[in-house]
């Protein structure tokens, strides 16, 4: 069904926020856990590694959505160059939804260590082998591409903050409803 062109649908939203915020959970669990030891300190990285799992399943759902559902498109007035860097940070930000938790789960792999879904399943290695040396190579991987994260979701922020109060068009409203719509 062909998505109304002015909104995004519920579950566009859902997606997006839910993604969103389980991004800021990760930083702020890999932040306490960076300061503490002992068995709290697994037990969050047990949590990092499921919630990082569930982004990754997420984020599939998400594009196949997206495939589904046009998007909507930008304000006419938008010029060209601002659609195209739109577009490509939202693909470089779902390419990078995926790497990030792919060079974990390379890594869980490589290392053999268990990966477990909040005690719930383990999910399956890959079969690559290779021991702790290609897991560190992974987890430095794992930094590296967070930092690309980092400098992806500035960008898309600052960009929603120069559609709110320097375009002053809906682009925000339509991913935060709660922000009244302008006429
Ligand atoms: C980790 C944080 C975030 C990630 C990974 C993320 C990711 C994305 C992606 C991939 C899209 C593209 C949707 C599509 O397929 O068309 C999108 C759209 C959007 N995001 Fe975010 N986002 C994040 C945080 C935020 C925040 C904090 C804001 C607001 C300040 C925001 C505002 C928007 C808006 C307004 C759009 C719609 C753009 C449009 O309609 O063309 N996002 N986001
Ligand atoms: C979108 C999902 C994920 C995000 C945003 C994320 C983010 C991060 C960040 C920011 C760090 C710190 C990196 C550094 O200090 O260089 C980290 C470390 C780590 N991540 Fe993830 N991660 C995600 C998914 C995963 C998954 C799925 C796994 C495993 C299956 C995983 C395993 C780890 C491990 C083992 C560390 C090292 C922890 C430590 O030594 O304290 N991550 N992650």
């Amino acid at each position: 069904m062909a998505e109304p062109r002015n909104r995004y649908s519920g579950v566009s939203l859902a997606l997006h926020w839910i993604i969103a915020f389980a991004i800021l959970t990760q930083v702020l669990l890999i932040t306490v856990r960076d300061n503490i030891d002992g068995p709290m300190a697994r037990e969050l990285l047990i949590i990092h590694k499921s919630v990082g799992m569930s982004i990754l399943v997420l984020t599939l759902a998400r594009i196949g959505w997206r495939l589904a559902h046009p998007a909507i498109p930008l304000p006419a007035s938008t010029p060209r160059w601002e659609k195209l860097a739109a577009r490509a940070t939202h693909v470089l930000l779902y390419v990078v939804l995926i790497a990030m938790p792919m060079t974990g789960w390379l890594a869980a792999s490589a290392g053999g260590r268990d990966l477990s879904w909040f005690g719930v399943f383990d999910w399956p290695l890959m079969p690559i082998g290779g021991g702790r040396e290609a897991a560190g190579r992974f987890m430095d991987l794992h930094g590296i591409v967070m930092k690309g994260l980092y400098v992806l979701i500035a960008l898309h922020v600052l960009a929603a903050l120069k559609h709110q109060f320097i375009n002053r068009d809906n682009v925000l409203h339509r991913m935060i409803p709660l922000i009244p719509r302008r006429p």
